[in-house]
């Protein structure tokens, strides 16, 4: 693996040697979506803390295990718990799993997030696809040296979320009667929510709903040239609840409720890719 950093060799090397199937498909879940992991016949469980160099989770409602093992006849790799910014993980650190995932074969990311919807055209335990971001407010992955065995110093942008997949993921949605939003994600660093000013300015540049994960992820992933899906779960809304102050309780809660529609939608979508 010439011109890879060497931690990332290490890792690959371990989890190659670990287990016996390797993945074609990388799934991230967000805050409250982890159950997701047992639509898959597991072969193997990784903690992060077993892999050289792999970065640990730390949040409520995230396990921090890889899951390797097949859904619908498809080799997957799970990521049970991811890792973010706010956790005070170097935007690299975030990279870390992308670029394992990458060398382990995958060539599609599903990612899943809880997200404060601003649109109006949002509410509570809706599943919006996410069609573009917007990521001025975080710290973008590639800056430093480029590791040009992952990918172009310049990377183009746009079509960081992969038509071809939003269209199959509508088609599926239709025959299983889910309903399905779209619109733009706006990526924070978090952990703090927003306050009733910035949530208005989200909306006001462009975003449709706002969350603190996923943006540096697609960053990685269109720098190493997968393919990528995003489904944000609208946990909150941002602008229309003035009085009743947003937890993570209750972005935990109402990621539960949609959980079942999103888990049926990564399905099939993991069946027709
Ligand atoms: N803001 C930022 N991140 C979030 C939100 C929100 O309102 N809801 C869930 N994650």
């Amino acid at each position: 693996m010439s011109g890879i950093p060497e931690k990332i060799v290490e890792a690959v090397s371990y989890i190659r040697g670990s287990v016996d199937h390797l993945p074609q498909i990388g799934i991230i879940l967000g805050s409250g979506l982890g159950n997701f992991a047992h639509e898959v016949t597991i072969e193997k469980e990784i903690p992060y803390t077993d892999i050289p160099h792999f970065p640990a989770s730390s949040v409520t409602g995230h396990a921090g295990k890889l899951i390797f093992g097949r859904i619908e006849q498809k080799q997957v790799v799970v990521m049970a718990g991811r890792l973010h910014y706010y956790e005070g993980h170097t935007a690299a650190g975030v990279a870390f799993p992308i670029r394992v995932m990458k060398l382990l074969g995958i060539h599609t990311l599903l990612l899943s997030n809880a997200a404060g919807g601003v649109a109006p055209h949002l509410f509570v335990g809706d599943l919006m696809i996410i069609t573009d971001h917007i990521s001025l407010f975080t710290e973008n992955p590639l800056v430093g040296r480029n590791e040009d065995a992952f990918g172009p110093r310049f990377p183009d942008m746009t079509e960081a979320y992969s038509k071809s997949l939003i269209e199959k993921a509508k088609s599926i949605a239709a025959e299983l009667r889910i309903p399905l939003k779209e619109g733009v994600y706006f990526g924070v660093t978090g952990p703090s929510f927003e306050t009733p000013a910035e949530y208005r300015m989200i909306k006001a540049l462009g975003g449709d709903a706002v969350g603190m994960s996923t943006i540096q992820e697609v960053i990685l992933a269109t720098h190493a040239g997968l393919k990528v899906f995003g489904l944000s779960i609208i946990t909150d809304l941002g602008l229309g609840e003035a009085n009743n102050p947003i937890t993570h309780k209750e972005v935990l809660a109402a990621a539960a409720t949609a959980e079942p529609s999103m888990t049926a939608l990564f399905k099939a979508l993991v069946k027709a890719i």
